[in-house]
Order: C-alpha cells, then structure tokens, then sequence
C-alpha cells in the first residue's frame, strides 16, 4: 500500500577515502576497492515531502531547494539519479517530492556534497520503501540505501554507516560487494577509533575537471590497471596495520594513496593538476613537521586542492598548535573545518 503524503529527514555526513576510488565500470561500478573513516561534522540534511499523485505520471515530478532556495542547476544531477533508481524504486513516479537539503559546511568550500547529499536522499527514499514494506530488515535497508547512494555518486555508498567503511569487491573481505558499502569487519585498534580529520580549505571555487570526467579518464589510462591492483594490495595491507594500530604503516598507505590519486589525474590524457601550491606547502610542512616531533599526522587529498589532515585523539592538542601556527596561513581566508570520525546518518 502506498502512503498518500509524509515528509522525513535525514541527516547524512560525509567522508574521506584513506584508498582511493578512481576509474569506474558501467553502472557505477568501482574499478578498485576503497575505504573510507565516515566523518561527523561535515554533513547534509535533506528533508523529503511527498504526495502520491491523482494519476502516474510519465515523468519525474519533484523540486529542489538548497538552503531555502529554489535550486535549478542541481536538477539535472536528480533527474539522472531518479532515472538510474527507477527500477529499484517503482514508485518514484506515483509521487510528487519536495527535496529540501542543506550542508552543515559553508557554501563553495570546495567541499563535494555529492556523497554526503546523494546518501542522504537515498536514506529518505528507502525511508518510503519500507513504509510500503514494514518487516523489512535494518540490514537491508542500510545495504539498499549504500546500493542506491552508489547509483548517485559511488562514494556515497561509504556515507551511510560508520565508521570505517569499505566498498568494492577485494578477495580476502568476505562480505565486500561492488553494490554497496559495508562496515569494516575486521580488528580495529582502539588508535584509529578517534581519529581527527581537520580539513584545511586551500581552494574554494569549483574544480575544473569533475570526478565523473575523472573517473572517465582512467579507461585509456596508461597505469589504470597497475593502480587498480595497488589498491587491492594496500587493503590487504590495511588489515594488518588496523590490527596492529601500526600509525606509521598506516601513514604511508594514506599518503601514498593521496599522491597516487593526483598522479593518475597527471598522467592521464587530458592530464589536469587539482593541487595548488598552497597544498603542496602544506604538505612539506607536515613531512617537517613529522619528521621534527615524531608526531603521527599525516595528510589526505579528495579530487580538489583541499587537504585533510588525519591524527588520532592522543596528539590533538599539538596538531591543532601546528595548524593553527603553520598551516592557517595557506588556507583561503583563514578557513578549515574541525571534523573527525563519525557514525554515519540519522534520521530526524
Ligand atoms: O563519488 P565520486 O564519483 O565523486 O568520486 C569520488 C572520488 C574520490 O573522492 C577522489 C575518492 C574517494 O574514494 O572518495
């Protein structure tokens, strides 16, 4: 039985790959596995009403509002998301929606909402679903929800649970799939439990390539596949330093991982930079820094200038010193966003 109107709310946050996903297949899916510390602070609420229609209609019925603001631009982006769900969602059509969504982060902070706000959505859709099916497990609905968020932005399938999420089928992870993301299940240190992600915003406009173009440049890429096996290796790695709470073992996959993403965008055709010098100084200071005090923090980018810088709990007080000292400086207007490791969404 369809519901004939309601309106839910989620609140979904966003997240950092510490293995990078680049280069896809048909159907959003991944060329490699990846993983990623969901986060806490940086996050979309999106509140979806909706109202079953006289009749169904032949076409997608639905507004966006973005910050209170009717927003066009951002349709033709649900417009194809409506289209891929289609057949997972058979109802999409008997209704007209109102989406309201907002970020917790500041408006063009070159922060993606794609993976925070596509999860989000997703979480409200299956919200309608499981009206229509009440005994529906919470397992199912998490693993639909990832399933449907991937068909929006593949790292938005990582947004829907916490904390370390892992999405991609690699051998020796049972459970793993290339549908949809599931909660890492092996050993974690305690160490990695409380790890901080300071983002530190070095650019704020809009990237010039977008990741979708992205992706797409890793199919005639010369090293796509070497890296699509190096990111199988370093999960396996992983396994061994998660259960060792190995920080320095850690710092090099995730560093690596970082670079690795960015030389791929170097040595494809057309080849594009996203870092800026302010990042590449950012970066230095952190070797040096690390290198002086033996202080486990290193660094992370997403496809942008942006960097994240990654430290567990016992060392906070000294790196926000550091930031504040010596990395504000490279940060347009002064400006970075406290976040850390979270437990994925809410609903409201
Ligand atoms: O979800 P997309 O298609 O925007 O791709 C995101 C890719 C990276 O952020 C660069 C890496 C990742 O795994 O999140």
């Amino acid at each position: 039985e369809l519901p004939l109107s309601g309106k839910v709310t989620w609140k979904v946050p966003s997240n950092i790959a510490l293995v990078k996903y680049w280069g896809k297949r048909a159907d959003q899916i991944p060329a490699n596995p990846s993983i990623s510390f969901t986060l806490d602070a940086s996050a979309t609420t999106t509140s979806l009403s909706y109202e079953k229609s006289e009749l169904g209609s032949s076409k997608f019925s639905f507004e966006l509002f973005f910050e209170g603001k009717s927003k066009e631009d951002f349709k033709p982006k649900i417009q194809t998301f409506f289209e891929r769900v289609e057949k997972y969602l058979p109802f999409l059509k008997s209704y007209h929606f109102k989406i309201e969504t907002s970020n917790s982060f500041p408006h063009s902070s070159g922060i993606a909402s794609s993976a925070s706000g596509m999860a989000a959505l997703s979480l409200c859709l299956m919200d309608i679903e499981k009206k229509m099916n009440p005994t529906m497990d919470a397992i199912f609905f998490k693993r639909k929800a990832s399933f449907l968020a991937r068909l929006g932005s593949g790292s938005a399938s990582r947004s829907i649970e916490g904390d370390l999420i892992q999405w991609g089928r690699h051998y020796s992870i049972n459970e793993s799939s290339d549908l949809y993301g599931i909660q890492y299940p092996y050993k974690v240190d305690s160490v990695f439990k409380n790890f901080h992600d300071t983002i530190l915003l070095v650019h704020k406009g809009q990237k010039k390539v977008s990741s979708s173009v992205g992706h797409n440049l890793m199919h005639d890429h010369p090293y796509a596949e070497r890296r699509f096996a190096q990111a199988h290796e370093n999960l396996d790695k992983l396994k061994t330093i998660f259960e060792e709470g190995n920080l320095n073992r850690f710092i090099d996959i995730v560093e690596s991982e970082a670079l690795t993403l960015h030389a791929m965008m170097m040595t494809s055709m057309p080849y594009f930079i996203l870092m800026k010098p302010d990042t590449l100084e950012i970066i230095n200071k952190i070797w040096e820094y690390r290198a002086l005090t033996k202080v486990p923090v290193c660094f992370t980018l997403d496809a942008g200038a942006n960097v994240h810088v990654l430290y567990p709990e016992s060392v906070k007080e000294k790196v926000i010193q550091f930031i504040q000292d010596e990395l504000v400086v490279h940060c347009e207007k002064g400006h970075y966003i406290c976040d850390r490791i979270g437990n994925g969404a809410k609903k409201l």
